[in-house]
């Protein structure tokens, strides 16, 4: 199966439609920012101006302002309706791609940013972010690995050979694009986070308010009874006390700009 990368302005589009809703489902999302912010509130690091890139409906900006509350905020994403979303005043909004930051060289001391760079490509996107930090400036960074969305791709296999799920980079190929644009590993970790739905419908609809549902894929026409309910059955295999899970491979990595 090849890799397709998804079109951006598909990308962009669902993330658009999804605003409104974001907040209501988005509770994994959240659990990848607090632990981003505990682990970059243990540093002795106090930076002044910090960009939070693919920053969404804005979940991460009260808790910077609360741990750096010095701190000049910039909250940058390319879909316009998650800007406004934010509660007024607490960031500078910029709608933008962050894979072309529109921000000086060397002019950052700290980039934060939080399940968006599965939606780039790493490779183009890490040495855009590098060139914004000056040196000794920090990346930090919650992104998602391969074993995302498992229990989904693995049910699909029940249906056809398409692709349905994004393919996620694995957390070595983000460390050596890190590297290779200038930038020194402080701290990793990863671990599985999940979200729980009462049943497939439910738990596809949550990953749609996600935006989370573009593969490159997305116009394919929709599944026929019979495959749908392959596609149940096979995703029941995984139900436990709590629903059907959707596991979220979540990788967490502080850098600092050689
Ligand atoms: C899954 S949401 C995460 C939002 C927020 N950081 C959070 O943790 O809740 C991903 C966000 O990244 C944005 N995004 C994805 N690709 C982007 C790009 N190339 N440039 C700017 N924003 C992007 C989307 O519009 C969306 O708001």
């Amino acid at each position: 199966m090849t890799r397709t990368p998804a079109p951006k302005r598909a990308v962009r589009a669902a993330f658009d439609k999804a605003a409104g809703h974001y907040d209501a489902v988005a509770s994994v999302q959240r659990t990848a920012c607090d632990h981003l912010l505990a682990l970059v509130s243990s540093q002795d690091f106090s930076p002044d101006r910090i960009l939070d890139a693919g920053c969404g409906t804005g979940y991460a900006l009260a808790g910077l302002k609360r741990s750096f509350p010095a701190a000049d905020l910039l909250a940058l994403d390319f879909a316009p309706a998650m800007l406004r979303q934010h509660a007024p005043g607490l960031a500078r909004p910029l709608c933008a791609d962050l894979e072309h930051l529109p921000i000086a060289g060397a002019s950052l001391d700290a980039l934060w940013s939080s399940y968006a760079l599965q939606w780039c490509n790493p490779q183009r996107a890490l040495p855009e972010l590098a060139r914004s930090l000056r040196p000794s400036g920090q990346l930090w960074l919650a992104t998602l690995g391969p074993g995302t969305l498992g229990e989904l791709r693995e049910a699909f296999l029940h249906v056809d050979n398409n692709e349905h799920v994004l393919n996620f980079q694995p957390p070595e190929a983000i460390i050596k694009a890190a590297e290779s644009a200038g930038l020194r590993v402080l701290n990793s970790e990863r671990r599985t986070l999940h979200a729980w739905a009462p049943d497939l419908r439910n738990l596809l609809s949550d990953i749609k308010t996600l935006g989370a549902h573009q593969t490159g894929a997305a116009h394919r026409a929709p599944l026929g009874k019979s495959a749908w309910l392959r596609l149940v059955a096979a995703y029941e295999a995984y139900r436990g006390p709590n629903g059907l899970p959707a596991s979220y491979d979540t990788f967490w990595l502080i850098a600092e700009k050689i």
